[in-house]
């Protein structure tokens, strides 16, 4: 259990192999275990991303259950990944086994081998690993951590000198080695050719009646081989997950790793237990975000901007000096020092300039705002094109649908617009150009014109007592003359 100090870089390993044929059955899901999410990627996504990081020759994914659906995930997040399929035959032995099957013949040097269900781990504790058992010139090193409760896992066999000797499976342990605190992570460095022989003479002769890939361990050292284990402090790491309380355990702690992260680059972070950020949001510093705010997808974040509280923002790129508050928005972009807010909905394609301001109950979708340009209150605004500082007044609607086809709003530069104006799409209003109080435009308006469409009000004198006789308004108003 030494500790290793390393100057010596970790070369590139021939392979890494993540194990994903499992079937994930407590987690009780209709959607394989490996595809569920934290920190806005899957679990087996994780998986890729710290193998990836290695820069192995190959990477290779064991898969079975659920295959065509996980194979389809994997290839979209790793297009050259070798796919393995498992039989019938059940365990990691034959899963490694199968893997190995399915790299060049003959492939020599460092076979990293990990779990699609273990997600916090990085890959710099996978690099530390390689590095020891290169430098080691371990035939096997197995990553290790202490545990107050070791249930279900194997357990570390170490002899008097401490040297690893094998490893035991819980249900094969005899009460005397379920007393062992150190677990097996299941995340090995092997030598490809010593995992080759080793896996040729591992049995099914177990309690589980599987090829356990623990078995080579043994076999290696007896063979001659050095065996080996980095044990690590970080139990978060090699923590995988089983059911969903699990899941939330760490996606909860992934997301306290980011947002860590994230208030050492320079963020303000006012209340991390309420704050979400997923693995590939970018932020700035002095990036503001109050609680009750998740940040999702490609979100991107320019210094100065004030975000929350209460908002979700996926995907959506925000420009320096910008606020947004309690409001949700997707696929969008919101230009420097532009406000949204509060309460407002912006839906894809949303595109908020320099400036600008998306008010309170605004609910906008595929619409290009120029800089400077307000709607401040209570509307809806789709399909719509509005120039540079153009004013949208209160409870304004683009009416773009006609129940078959959608139609463009197109508004110009410096427009004012009175409350309620309906704009009936196709329409478009000319730079400089006014609307009165509760206009329906359906027709196009000329640059510097003023559109009205209300006929002339008129008052019915009497009518309250004459068309409602008796009513409480009635009474009111014959007491008012
Ligand atoms: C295994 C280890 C155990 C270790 C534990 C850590 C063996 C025999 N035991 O336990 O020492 O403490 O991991 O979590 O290796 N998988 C396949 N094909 C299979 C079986 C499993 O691809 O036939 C994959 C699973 O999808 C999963 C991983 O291997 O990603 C581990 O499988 P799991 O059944 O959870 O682990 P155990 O065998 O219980
Ligand atoms: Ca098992």
């Amino acid at each position: 259990m030494g500790v290793h100090i390393l100057s010596v870089e970790a070369t590139e390993p021939a392979a890494v192999i993540v194990l994903a044929a499992g079937a994930g059955t407590r987690m009780k899901s209709a959607k394989p275990k490996i595809l569920h999410e934290i920190g806005g990627r899957s679990m087996v996504g994780h998986a890729i991303a710290a193998a990836s990081g290695l820069e192995p020759q190959k990477l290779v994914a064991v898969v079975r259950h659920e295959r065509d659906r996980v194979v389809e995930h994997l290839l979209e997040i790793a297009p050259s990944l070798i796919i393995a399929d498992q039989d019938e035959v059940p365990g990691t032995g034959r899963a490694v086994q199968l893997g190995l099957a399915a790299l060049p013949e003959h492939t020599e040097g460092t076979i990293v081998v990990t779990y699609g269900d273990v997600p916090l781990l990085t890959t710099s504790l996978l690099r530390e690993l390689v590095a020891v058992h290169e430098v080691d010139e371990n035939s096997v090193t197995v990553l290790t951590a202490l545990l107050d409760d070791a249930t279900g896992y194997g357990r570390i066999l170490r002899a008097d000198d401490g040297t690893v000797i094998g490893i035991v499976e819980h249900k094969d342990a005899t009460d005397e080695q379920l007393a062992i605190r150190e677990i097996n992570s299941g995340i090995y460095a092997f030598d490809a050719a010593v995992l080759r022989d080793a896996l040729a003479q591992v049995t099914t002769d177990n309690a589980q009646a599987e090829m356990y890939l623990t078995d080579v361990l043994g076999i290696a050292r007896r063979a001659g081989g050095r065996v080996a284990a980095v044990v690590t402090g970080d139990r978060w790491q090699v923590e995988g997950v089983n059911d969903r309380v699990q899941l939330a355990a760490l996606g909860a702690e992934m997301n306290r790793r980011i947002v860590e992260k994230w208030m050492r680059a320079g963020v303000t972070v006012i209340d991390p237990a309420t704050t979400w950020i997923g693995v590939e949001v970018a932020l700035s510093n002095d990036v503001t975000i109050k609680p009750g705010t998740q940040l999702h997808g490609l979100t991107a974040i320019g210094t100065d901007a004030i975000i929350g509280p209460d908002t979700t923002l996926t995907n959506v790129r925000v420009g320096r000096g910008a606020s947004v508050v309690r409001s949700d928005a997707t696929d969008s972009q919101i230009g420097a020092g532009a406000t949204v807010g509060p309460f407002a909905y912006l839906r894809p394609k949303t595109d908020l300039g320099e400036q600008g301001k998306i008010g309170a109950f605004y609910e906008t979708k595929n619409v290009t705002i120029g800089t400077g340009s307000k709607l401040s209150h209570l509307g809806y605004a789709g399909d719509a094109e509005i120039g540079e500082y153009t004013n949208i007044g209160c409870g304004n609607i683009t009416a773009n649908y006609d129940g078959v086809n959608k139609h463009r709003t197109v508004i110009g530069s410096h427009v004012r617009t009175s409350s309620n104006t309906v704009f009936v799409a196709p329409v478009s209003i000319g730079d400089g150009a006014y609307t009165g109080a509760g206009a329906i435009v359906r027709k196009d308006v000329p640059a510097g014109a003023l559109a009205l469409s209300i006929a002339p009000q008129r008052n019915a004198e009497g009518w309250t007592v004459a068309k409602r006789p008796g009513s409480a308004s009635a009474q009111a108003a014959e007491a008012a003359h």
